[in-house]
């Protein structure tokens, strides 16, 4: 569903990784482990149709992003949702906080005032119970801890029903209890027919939640499949150094 082929990807001078082939297709999650700085966010960036690959494509449903408009590419980018490491609410309600993703998706997909059969409100509560927030609507983003307003990001990128739900070391920062709601929601997410990638530094994390692994070391991807045969028989040495630790960066 959405496929990066034979993708480069740098800032400037500074190369980060090359000739990467990788896809996400719907209905799963596919976690990307690496250590720190291997260019996981990147990845991620460029699965977002935000990051230009130098060279290689990147496309979703068949169509290549940096092959189409601006405008068009505007459009599939908006089928894409992401959560940031760090939560990113504005200064406003829960609610609020969640309708916006909506509201950027009506724009385009449905003017008439629903949004995939459900008044906005619905679709909103839904999100929210998701995460379980559904009492929460009223409170204001500035009064929740930490994990509460990764939550709310998390519910307002669901909310939205993006195609792909990409997310970038969502737990790193949060404690068991709230890791668990967002593990429990990224399996929601899956069981919607979204196709998520999570990236995360934590291979117990990956092990818990993702359907593939994809190893991303200084080499490149040295090796993606079903997450138990990664962990349990990795097929590539690099990888079972990462994996059992021997490899320390
Ligand atoms: N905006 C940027 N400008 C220049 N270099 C960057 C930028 N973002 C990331 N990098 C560099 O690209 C490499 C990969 O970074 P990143 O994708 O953030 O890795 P990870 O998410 O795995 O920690 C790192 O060496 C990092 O320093
Ligand atoms: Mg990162």
């Amino acid at each position: 569903m959405l496929r990066a082929t034979d993708a480069s990807a740098s800032y400037g001078e500074v190369a980060v990784f090359r000739d990467l082939s990788i896809e996400v297709d719907a209905g799963e999650v596919l976690a990307v482990i690496g250590p720190s700085g291997v260019g996981k966010t990147t990845l991620l960036r460029l699965l977002a149709l935000s990051h230009e690959p130098d060279d290689g494509s990147v496309a979703l449903d068949g169509t290549e992003a940096w092959a189409v408009d601006a405008a068009e590419r505007l459009a599939l980018r908006r089928r894409v949702g992401f959560v940031f490491q760090e939560a990113n609410l504005f200064d406003a309600s829960v609610a609020r906080n969640v309708e916006y993703g909506l509201r950027v998706r009506r724009s385009w997909a449905d003017r008439a005032g629903s949004l995939f059969g459900r008044s906005a409100p619905d679709a909103v509560h839904e999100a929210l119970d998701v995460v379980g927030l559904a009492d929460e609507t009223g409170r204001h983003a500035a009064s929740l801890s930490g994990g509460e307003a990764q939550r709310v990001s998390f519910a307002r990128a669901l909310a939205y029903e993006p195609d792909a739900l990409l997310l970038d070391e969502p737990t790193s920062d949060l404690d068991p209890r709230n890791t668990a709601v967002i593990e429990e929601a990224i399996g929601e997410a899956r069981d919607r027919g979204i196709g998520v990638a999570l990236a995360t530094h934590d291979m117990h994390q990956a092990e818990r939640v993702a359907d593939r692994v994809a190893v991303l070391l200084d080499e490149g991807i040295t090796e993606v499949g079903p997450t138990e045969r990664v962990f349990e028989d990795p097929a590539d040495e690099r990888t079972r150094k990462f994996i059992s630790g021997e490899l320390v960066y």
